[in-house]
This record gives C-alpha cells, structure tokens and sequence, in this order.
C-alpha cells in the first residue's frame, strides 16, 4: 500500500497511512515521509506498535540520532531507557510514576512550556519522533505551532527589525522561568548558553521561520527587558489558535516533528498515573549562529 497524507489543520500537520513502521523502509517510502516533512512539519502515523530498536532504526532513515547527553539532569544511574532513547515519560528506573518532589519530575514540567527541542546545543535538533507506549488519558495533549505560518502573518516593520536578532538559548532559562533554579556546578557547564538565529530558513523549502523557545532568554545588543518582552509577544503571537494543530494520543501512535519549523509543548496531565513516551531525535547539521569565543 503506497503512502498517503491526510492534511489535518487549514495550515499544516497530516495523518500518514499505509506505513509499517516494524518494516525496514524502501527508499520510496523514506522520500515520501520526508517531502511530508518539510510540506506539513509535523505527521501522525497511528497504530504503531514498534519497540525501541524499531523506533531507532526508523529514525535514522532521516540522519544520525542526537546524542542525548547534556539535555537533561538524570544520572546515568537513574535512566530508564538505553543510550540513544530521550525519556520523555514521567517515570523513573523501576516504571514507577517519579515522586512529586524528585528534580527529574520538577525538570521536565520544562516540556510544558512552548519549545523546539534542542535548540540549547549550538547544532539544534532537525527531527523528533516521539512514540505513545503508555497512554495517560487525564491531560497530556501535545501542541504544535507553525512557525513558518506565523513568521509569515508578521507585519513587513517587524520582519525588519527581527530578521538578523540572535538569541541565546539554555535549558537554565527555560527550567528557571518556572521557579527550577538550582543547578549543580556540573549543570551549569552543561548548560552554557549557545546562539541561535531569531528567523530561521529552512534549507530544502526556502521558507522563513520563527526560531522561539522557552530555551530563549536573551537577544544580543538588546536590554534584557526589552528582549524579554519581545520574545514573550512573538509566542504569544505565533501561538495562536490558528497556527496549531492539538493532538490528541491514542496508544501506539508515533508523531514526528520538525523542530526547525515548529514548536511545541504537552499540557498538564495527571503525573500520578503512568505516561510513557519514548522519544528518537535526529540531529541537524548546521549551527543558525555563529558561536560565541570560548572564554
Ligand atoms: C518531547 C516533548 C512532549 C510530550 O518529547 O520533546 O516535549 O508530549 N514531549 O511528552
Ligand atoms: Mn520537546
């Protein structure tokens, strides 16, 4: 059965039929998701039942995986899932909902502000592919913002005035605009800011993007109020209703997202039951800004 693509918001996002992810892909196949990639920036495909030797394979038909050191504050000792697996459930080694007030549980309420995943490494992320294992059904839709539907719906003075702004991006920033302020010295390093670009262009389409994220905390050359102010009102701008696409987990479904045009977030869910979402990242290959000299 050839690939199809169900468009299912006025703007982007598709639900793909007519793919076993179980199966090696054929070359056909892999061309096809990725044209849908870059046409409607995120895709569903339901009733995927892989595991996480599948997911990875799948994944790397789009380029080499992330390597998830330094995105997260678990201990080797603590993580549930082998190398090349990011948890992005809300469990600990054992499968156990984390207890309320453990630093893993209070670090990834992170994921529920608006981000691009990545976007604190000097060589942001290209793609995520985040699969449904346990499905929590009190809360916990995830939300995906066209970045490129919202760069565009911005006024010709502001698409001026932003178009050459560089950011500066950490997960510090992100975890402490909700109060996550404690940092080990360990973390801090791991953490250092890196620079990106405030407008994105994306390499195969050519269409410009907003590149936000909870992640960013400062613009070069601007006050911090200033750049804080701005940043707060292009999100709020570029996620509005009419730039998302809200979906809604069945079991077993894979979602896959292009994080140079989209951002997201999960809403707030019930944390005392199990949600197990396991999540591939395939790297990008370009830095959007040059980095700053090492002191
Ligand atoms: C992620 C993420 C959202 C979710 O995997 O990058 O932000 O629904 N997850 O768990
Ligand atoms: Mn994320």
């Amino acid at each position: 059965m050839a690939i199809s693509i169900r468009q299912l918001t006025p703007i982007f996002a598709g639900e793909v039929s007519g793919v076993d992810l179980t199966k090696a892909l054929g070359k056909d196949e892999v061309v096809a998701l990725e044209a849908g990639m870059d046409k409607y920036a995120v895709l569903v495909i339901p009733g995927q039942r892989i595991s996480d030797e599948q997911q990875q394979a799948f994944s790397r038909n789009f380029g080499p995986l992330e390597n998830a050191r330094g995105g997260n504050i678990t201990k080797d000792t603590d993580k549930r899932l082998a190398e090349g697996m990011n948890d992005v459930s809300n469990l600990d080694k054992d499968g156990k909902p984390l207890p309320k007030d453990s630093r893993q549980h209070l670090f990834n309420i992170g994921n529920m502000l608006w981000h691009s995943d990545s976007s604190f490494r000097a060589v942001p992320a290209k793609y995520s592919l985040l699969s449904c294992r346990i499905l929590n059904t009190n809360g916990g839709n995830t939300e995906f913002a066209d970045m490129r539907a919202a760069y565009d719906d911005l006024d010709t003075a502001t698409k001026a005035e932003i178009e050459d702004m560089v950011c500066e991006h950490s997960l510090m920033h992100s975890r402490g605009s909700l109060g996550f302020s404690e940092f080990t010295a360990e973390e801090k390093a791991m953490f250092k800011p890196v620079r990106q670009r405030l407008v994105r262009t994306h390499p195969v389409t050519g269409r410009k993007s907003l590149y936000l994220s909870s992640h960013a905390g400062t613009i070069l050359g601007m006050t911090m109020p200033e750049a804080r102010i701005l940043l707060r009102d292009l999100t709020e701008h570029a996620t509005q209703p009419k730039f998302v696409y809200v979906h809604r987990w069945q079991l077993h479904d894979l979602v896959i997202w292009d994080n140079r045009q989209v951002l997201h977030r999960v809403r707030r869910y019930d944390t005392s039951q199990p949600r197990d979402m396991r999540r591939t990242t395939v790297a990008g290959n370009t830095m959007t800004a040059a980095q700053a000299e090492a002191a």
